[in-house]
């Protein structure tokens, strides 16, 4: 943001030579400038108008540095030349949710619903029978969370990472359907639910954007996502959006027994809720309750994308539990996808932080679903020439060549595929596609091993291409989360000779190699003074980062986010973790061993992990990028439960939950589930028909309990 317009007259003071200064004078000087910077901090920070241009910020601080050098003793102690950190990320505050908001598994098929189904009763050990669902619109908005204490509205947040979001709530506060004020409502009550635009209102607000010659949405979605996230509440205001409640957060008691009646009791607060929410009882309704409400969907007058199944009995929710990102006790039904044909201009290569070679489908531009599509995912070599890495047919082993007329689809937020070709439009001369064999990035040569549907480049970090995306996924939103340092930010970094970013490291020596330097940041281009200076702020925030955080951000291939929090969890500690891994190199040692028997742990990711922390240029960019950082070691979950970072396993049939159950509630105890055995086993719960596991635990000492002794050690947790 460059400040622009009214200066204030904080920098327009006579000011006195610096070599001329007395020291009272000096003093008094330097009061006065660190008020003024912080001053202006505040404004800009804040949004507010604000007071110095960036040339009179500079300008002030170095005459504040001036000063300083001439008198370093009467450096002040809030100097503004060590000003680092604490201000609020621009636009709106954080909000981190009681509890997480989660996203839903999706269903595409009615095999997929019945499924669900089966799933649902398998995991509680009931019969389907035994089990009724509700089935909603899906809304497609996007969703926020409304904090009530003691009946009052006092925060809205939006979903933001699920973890933490953004407060919304002077924007919520000015839509219609959004009470203030609840009457006979828990002291605390979270509800969520849907921000959306209804038709109608999306076609007048474009219009009136046209008109204004401002920018118009592609879609209803994207209007009420724009309009919640103004900075200026009275846009929102003037922004006819709705809500509808379907869902809570924390409640400091419960609202139902059943989502059905829970949701009777937000709309007896005043919350609009769905009228075509149904009771279910097994797939077959589900279904049946879907087709009424896709016949219904052109109709509505608002946009849904499908329909949500949730559990009913909110008990039974409680035992199915989540999944990492995802409740086990709900699915979304998705509606088939929009078809539309396009021709097939080209192919490009892109290369990923793996190096994997990636075609894409540049078409000529066509509407799918209300969105303008000119790109779609080919997969890979396979794909392109319609058959899978098993050498089976797709699209009825139809290839694709470039100047195809293709079917393109887009399912939920994906990216856009190809469904068909049509053979009988295909140009004469169009030739069969050959994947490249060499990287287009570096001139590597790009292999393709036995058994991989996947061609790599073999360049490694000297490929740019790969660096560049490996950085990108480092400063990405689940990694460092880096303000002001996105994707655009590090192609520019990585090309830059003076501040150059080209491997992770890079960026924590960054303010300190542009402070050496002669050509600073803030003189480039797109940079100004407090651009640059909130850069480095925002870089240093995040020295301080978490085991989880880390290990995913290093984009080690199969180690996600999911493996990145497994690690973290069971090794707790990031030196512990990193000589645990040295030492697994040896497929023989213990440490290997170890790392396979963490539930959730193959061989396929066991491997990646050791290889990453085995390579010469991996593993020292690692150590150099750690030495900057303070990496914070994970807490054990649930420290105060009594087998909080034990070990455990199950064996023998358990009678009162199921396998999945007794696991599920395990780990959400801060407990680590083990598949077998071992030394490191703190506790056996066995079964009936338990066998050699039994019997490895007693010659171990392990301690060993049953069924009835498990319910009774987590019981009322
Ligand atoms: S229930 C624990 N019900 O869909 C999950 N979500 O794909 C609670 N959504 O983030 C969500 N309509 O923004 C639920 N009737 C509905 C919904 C709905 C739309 C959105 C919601 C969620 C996303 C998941």
């Amino acid at each position: 943001m460059k400040a622009s317009g009214q200066r204030k007259s904080g920098a327009r003071v006579a000011e006195q030579d610096v070599t001329t200064l007395t020291e009272a004078e000096a003093r008094a000087e330097l009061e006065r400038l660190a008020a003024a910077l912080a001053a202006a901090n505040t404004a800009y920070h804040g949004k507010d108008a604000p007071e110095l241009s960036d040339a009179d910020y500079d300008r002030l601080k170095q005459r504040n540095a001036d000063i300083e050098a001439r008198f370093p003793a009467l450096k002040r102690a809030d100097s503004p030349s060590e000003h680092i950190g604490a201000a609020p990320a621009e636009g709106f505050s954080k909000v981190s949710h009681a509890q997480a908001m989660l996203s839903l598994g999706n269903a595409f098929e009615t095999q997929d619903v019945a499924e669900f189904v089966a799933r649902s009763a398998k995991f509680l050990g009931l019969g389907e029978a035994e089990l009724s669902f509700t089935a909603e619109p899906k809304i497609d908005g996007l969703s926020l969370s409304l904090r009530y204490e003691q009946g009052r509205l006092v925060q809205a947040a939006t979903r933001g990472d699920g973890t933490t979001g953004e407060n919304v709530t002077a924007n919520a506060r000015t839509i219609a359907s959004i009470p203030q004020q609840l009457v006979g409502a828990p002291d605390i009550l979270e509800v969520r639910g849907e921000v959306y635009m209804r038709h109608a209102d999306f076609a007048a607000l474009n219009a009136a954007q046209e008109a204004r010659g401002a920018k118009s949405f592609a879609n209803p979605r994207n209007a009420a996502a724009g309009s919640l996230r103004q900075l200026d509440p009275k846009i929102t205001r003037a922004r006819p959006l709705a809500f509808f409640a379907y869902a809570w957060g924390e409640l400091s008691q419960p609202l139902a027994t059943t989502q059905m009646a829970a949701i009777a009791r937000l709309q007896a607060l005043g919350f609009e809720t769905n009228p075509l929410t149904a009771l279910c009882a097994g797939a077959k309704e589900l279904v049946a309750h879907y087709d009424r409400i896709g016949a219904a969907r052109a109709q509505l007058p608002y946009d849904i994308d499908g329909v949500v199944y949730k559990v009913n009995d909110l008990a039974l929710q409680a035992r199915l539990g989540f999944r990492s990102t995802t409740p086990r006790w709900a699915i979304a039904h998705k509606f088939a996808a929009e078809l539309a044909w396009t021709r097939l201009e080209g192919i490009d290569i892109q290369v990923g932080r793996t190096g994997a070679l990636s075609p894409v489908a540049r078409l000529q531009p066509v509407t799918v679903g209300g969105v303008v599509v000119s790109n779609a995912t080919l997969h890979n070599e396979d794909y392109i020439l319609g058959r899978d890495n098993k050498g089976a047919g797709i699209r009825g082993g139809k290839d694709i060549r470039v100047g195809d007329l293709v079917q393109v689809y887009r399912a939920g937020d994906v990216i856009p595929k190809i469904a068909d070709v049509d053979l009988s439009q295909r140009p004469s001369g169009a030739q069969p596609y050959v994947f490249p064999e060499i990287c287009p990035e570096c001139g590597s040569e790009a292999v393709r091993e036995a058994g991989d549907a996947v061609r790599r480049c073999t360049g490694g970090m000297i490929c740019p291409a790969q660096a560049v995306e490996k950085l990108k996924h480092f400063v990405s939103r689940k990694a460092f989360d880096i303000d002001g340092l996105g994707a655009k930010q590090i192609e520019m970094f990585y090309q830059d000779d003076q501040l150059a970013i080209r491997e992770p490291a890079d960026i924590f020596t960054l303010a300190a190699r542009d402070a050496a330097n002669l050509t600073k940041l803030r003189n480039r281009e797109g940079w100004g003074a407090r651009s640059a200076e909130k850069l480095f702020e925002a870089i240093e925030q995040k020295r301080r980062i978490g085991f989880a955080r880390l290990l995913f951000a290093l984009g080690i291939r199969h180690v996600g986010e999911q493996a990145g929090k497994l690690f973290a969890n069971y090794y707790l500690n990031w030196e512990g973790f990193v000589s645990a891994v040295r030492a697994a190199q040896d497929e023989e040692s213990a440490a290997w061993a170890e790392l396979l028997s963490i539930d959730g742990v193959g061989e396929v990711m066991a491997r990646a992990l050791v290889t990453a922390f085995a390579q010469d240029h991996e593993r020292d960019s690692i150590l150099r990028l750690v030495a900057q950082l303070e990496v914070q070691d994970a807490e054990a979950a649930r420290s105060d439960s009594p087998v909080a970072g034990k070990t455990l396993v199950f064996t023998g049939t358990l009678e009162k939950m199921t396998r999945a159950e007794a696991k599920a509630r395990a780990e959400s105890l801060g407990a680590k589930v083990a598949g077998s055995v071992s030394a490191k086993t703190d506790l056996l719960i066995a079964g009936p028909g338990a066998g050699s596991k039994a019997k490895k635990a007693a010659e171990l000492g392990i301690e060993t309990i049953d069924e009835d002794g498990w319910i009774a050690l987590v019981e009322g947790l």
